[in-house]
């Protein structure tokens, strides 16, 4: 066993994650007056939000009419009626409020002639609800929004006093009495473990992208909150929907921004056929991203990939002015050259659906505060606990997110937390927490640490990425899903005999490795569980065996438990489609056609 050095802190709020929701979230809590901590395992400006690309969506109107409603009504569209249409609500009556905030902070967004925010035409955004056609709202900053974002915010909590722990890996949420009492994290520099007392935690942890093979997501983004909230024995919410976004490099998976066709860039087959015009004649290439992504699977499952496999697709932006290129798609234009060797003022780029994001996560309400199921069934606020970004489930993208809607909620809902905040957190002493409270993290951190297994954890992790990307893919089946489970369950038991290699020393990267791969392995598991278990098609979840939606009996939402032997527990909650106020009335399920 190894001795610890424990280090202690106390603060009114511990925000875990340094992406653009919790520095949202952290800098509204540190204008609240509220003693506030960032930990993060990464320095700020590497966190994941810098690679996002092509913009955030509000409707402001700059470059034709727009209105906030419509942006409601595209999003429970783009949701598959899955979204909680008060959160919905919530977020685009928000959204430009939190635009202007972010210009007025100092983001340095593209400009029109006029010297208003630019904004693209992304998938499924609309003109009046639907009936026009697409519609230009997301405001970006060239192909490099996420990245302008990031730094402004971090200069922002930075000046409003914000405390940061980097490099901090988080370990597990000190939990007393069902309420969260803060964290303990292990200093990744010098091996000391860190116990973090506060009234209210905010995870901020984004997604869990790289439980499979080929992902658009950092290395980092291993869902390390959702994986502790599991630990702590409460769910997660609609982990079957997972998003692949149409444009990843092929063979690299490296993001090119949807806001290459938002420019006019269109995809084409083996016959140099613009397909999307046939699976969405109103509004081909910007189609939402579940339909663009099955549409080229179709289309290389019937023989038109293009490549000497007849395996991917090709990407056009060759007709566009490489003046416009230049000045709205740098980034990619590099990418393009570096992962694909494409001049793509010449050529087209080979591309894939690749997984991008995660729609499930830590159940929460509109304020981010997370929620737990009652005695009697209801949802109930656990005390001290609250989630933002990718990794809460609001539920505003339901079955599957519209691109430049998670930059928005990022910042809508971390705004939210933060103002929840002032007004719950008490004010004065912060309570003390029981050393049995985290004895078991330690525990656990020591079990890992000296693991001395046969079977190294970069192994374990190739098998459970490689069976999540062929059994939960685009489209799936009750077969692939029942072979997927038993494939994940068999890489779950094989961890029992994990090996941390280089156990040497205090610091170490493998123990980090395998800390996430311990934290991948259950949300892979509640992922395809809850996959297997939905029998319809919604959104990013299809299911060839059940190709219809089915709102008689599948409208709700997915909840899983997952305990600390792999047994998965499901039950499910109402969508909420109801609305906060009287601007707008819900939108009933329609069939969803573009
Ligand atoms: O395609 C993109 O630029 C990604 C945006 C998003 O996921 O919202």
């Amino acid at each position: 066993m190894t001795t610890y050095q424990i280090v202690d802190h106390a603060y009114d709020v511990v925000v875990v994650g340094a992406g653009g929701s919790g520095l949202r979230a952290a800098l509204g809590c540190a204008q609240a007056g509220l003693k506030t901590a960032c930990v993060t395992k990464v320095f700020p400006t590497r966190s994941h939000t810098v690679a996002a690309q092509g913009g955030i969506a509000a409707s402001l109107g700059n470059m034709g009419e727009d209105d906030w409603r419509w942006h409601m009504f595209d999003t429970v569209k783009g949701s598959d009626w899955l979204g909680d249409q008060d959160a919905i609500e919530y977020m685009c009556r928000e959204a430009p409020k939190a635009v202007y905030e972010l210009e007025h902070w100092g983001v340095p967004f593209s400009r029109t002639e006029e010297g208003k925010i630019y904004q693209r035409a992304f998938g499924g955004m609309t003109k009046d609800f639907g009936k026009g056609g697409p519609v230009q709202r997301t405001c970006a900053a060239a192909d490099r929004t996420g990245h302008a974002m990031l730094h402004t915010l971090y200069g922002q909590s930075v000046k409003h006093s914000t405390d940061f722990f980097i490099e901090y890996f988080a370990l597990d949420l000190i939990m007393e009495d069902g309420a969260c009492r803060g964290v303990t994290a292990w200093k990744l520099d010098d091996g000391t473990i860190h116990r973090f007392r506060a009234k209210l935690v905010i995870l901020a942890t984004g997604g869990y992208g790289r439980a499979y093979f080929s992902a658009t997501s950092a290395h980092t983004c291993t869902g390390d909150g959702n994986a502790m909230v599991l630990r702590a024995g409460l769910a997660l919410q609609d982990m079957e929907f997972v998003q692949f976004h149409p444009t990843g490099i092929y063979g690299v998976g490296t993001l090119i921004t949807e806001g290459a066709r938002g420019e006019g860039g269109y995809l084409t087959n083996s016959e140099g056929e613009r397909f999307m015009e046939r699976y969405a004649p109103s509004v081909k290439d910007l189609a939402p991203r579940d339909m663009v992504s099955r549409a080229m699977t179709v289309e290389i499952r019937e023989g038109r990939g293009v490549g000497p496999n007849k395996d991917h697709i090709f990407l056009h932006l060759d007709h566009l002015d490489p003046k416009i290129l230049h000045e709205r798609l740098p980034g990619i234009s590099e990418s393009a050259k570096i992962f694909a060797g494409v001049d793509l003022t010449k050529a087209p780029i080979p591309v894939l659906p690749t997984v991008h994001y995660n729609m499930g996560g830590i159940p929460t309400n509109y304020h981010g505060e997370v929620l737990t199921r009652d005695g009697d069934n209801s949802s109930k606020v656990v005390p001290g606990l609250m989630a933002v970004g990718e990794a809460a489930c609001v539920s505003v993208h339901g079955a599957n997110r519209l691109g430049s809607n998670s930059l928005i909620d990022l910042v809508v809902f971390g705004r939210a937390a933060g103002l929840r905040a002032a007004d719950v957190v008490e004010r004065g002493a912060i309570p003390e927490v029981a050393p049995a409270s985290t004895e078991g993290h330690l525990d656990r951190l020591d079990r890992l640490r000296h693991a001395n297994g046969s079977t190294p954890t970069a192994e374990l992790r190739l098998r459970m990425q490689k069976a999540m990307q062929k059994d939960a893919a685009v489209y799936r089946t009750g077969e692939t899903l029942r072979e997927g489970i038993q494939a994940v369950r068999a890489v779950r038991a094989a961890s029992d005999d994990i090996k941390t290699t280089d156990r040497t020393m205090i610091w170490n990267t493998d123990l980090v490795e395998t800390l996430e791969y311990m934290n991948l392995i259950d949300q892979a598991l509640v992922t395809i569980e809850g996959a297997e278990n939905r029998k319809e098609s919604r959104g990013a979840h299809a299911r060839e065996d059940f190709p219809d939606r089915d709102d008689k009996n599948w409208m709700k939402h997915t909840l899983a438990w997952c305990d600390d032997k792999g047994k998965v527990t499901l039950g499910e909650r109402p969508v909420h489609d109801f609305t906060l106020t009287d601007a707008v009335e819900p939108f009933p399920p329609m069939a969803r056609k573009y």
